[in-house]
């Protein structure tokens, strides 16, 4: 087989959760331009579902499912729902994520909790769903979004409780990627630098500047240039590569 079809994901079926908008979008949509079917999931049902309807336009068959990661039940439905409808499930990519700026000793308990929720718990959970399935296939890709802010302390925001929920899902990927690689599941992460999207947009222009002149390439990343990584680990062009994080980020981390 050419590097060309490895890289296909003609006949497999996806499923991309915060597919609504941002990342996600872009991860969703480069898995159909490689000709996989992808269940657009988000907890915003109206925007999922525009979304879908304009990646069905590629070609591929998509479905848009309104599900809360925090939630074990609609979880597991979202499994079910893709499963029911096209019969597997070979690729999972989890990029729903918020994001909240409080300095470390005004952080109260119930604003660490959310973050953690949806970042860590609900990633964790939606791994081991869609993973279930995968051990029963004997194959699939799960791809989480982590961040950079999981290996180092991002500046000038403070948001502790999303560095610790981002440096989990590096953690726990790994652990799962471990104890699946004889079963035919991979886990890798994708760890994005600074990437305009709407989590973004509030920055201020002091904050763009600070970050643009920490990137050696001397830009923020679009989500565009994240597609490329998406493919490569859902598809077999990455056959033996599991466990492993993928740093996008213009050079970000290097200085
Ligand atoms: N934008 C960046 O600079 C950046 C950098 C590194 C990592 N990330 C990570 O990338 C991922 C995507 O971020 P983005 O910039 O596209 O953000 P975004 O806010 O533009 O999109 C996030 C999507 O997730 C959905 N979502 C939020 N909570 C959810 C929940 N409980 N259940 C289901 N869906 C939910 C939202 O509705 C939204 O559509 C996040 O995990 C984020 O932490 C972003």
């Amino acid at each position: 087989m050419s590097i060309l079809e490895r890289f296909s994901l003609v006949g497999r079926t996806a499923l991309v959760t915060g597919a609504a908008r941002g990342i996600g979008q872009a991860l969703a949509t480069a898995l159909a331009e490689a000709g996989a079917d992808v269940a657009i999931v988000d907890v915003n049902a109206a925007l999922a579902e525009s979304t879908a309807n304009e990646i069905q336009q590629i070609g591929v068959k998509t479905l848009a499912l309104s599900v809360d990661v925090t939630d074990v039940a609609q979880i597991k439905k979202m499994v079910t729902s893709v499963v029911s409808a096209w019969g597997r499930l070979d690729i999972a990519v989890h990029s729903a994520g918020i994001a909240r700026r409080t300095p470390s000793e005004e952080i109260e308990e119930a604003e660490w909790d959310a973050i953690l929720d949806v970042n860590l718990k609900g990633a964790f959970l939606c791994s081991q769903a869609a993973g279930r399935v995968m051990l029963a296939q004997k194959r699939g890709s799960i791809i989480n979004v982590a961040s950079m802010s999981g290996q180092i302390v991002n500046r000038p925001q403070r948001h502790a409780h999303y560095n610790a929920s981002k440096a989990g899902v590096l953690q726990f990927t790994r652990t799962l990627a471990a104890e699946w690689a004889p079963h035919g599941v991979r886990l890798n992460t994708i760890s994005p630098g600074h990437t305009v999207t709407p989590m973004t947009a509030h920055a201020s222009d002091e904050d763009r500047s600070t970050w643009i002149a920490n990137t050696p390439m001397g830009r923020l990343g679009q989500p565009g240039d994240l597609q490329g990584a998406v493919v490569y680990l859902a598809s077999d062009a990455s056959s033996y590569v599991t466990g492993h994080d993928l740093v996008i980020d213009g050079g970000y981390t290097v200085w």
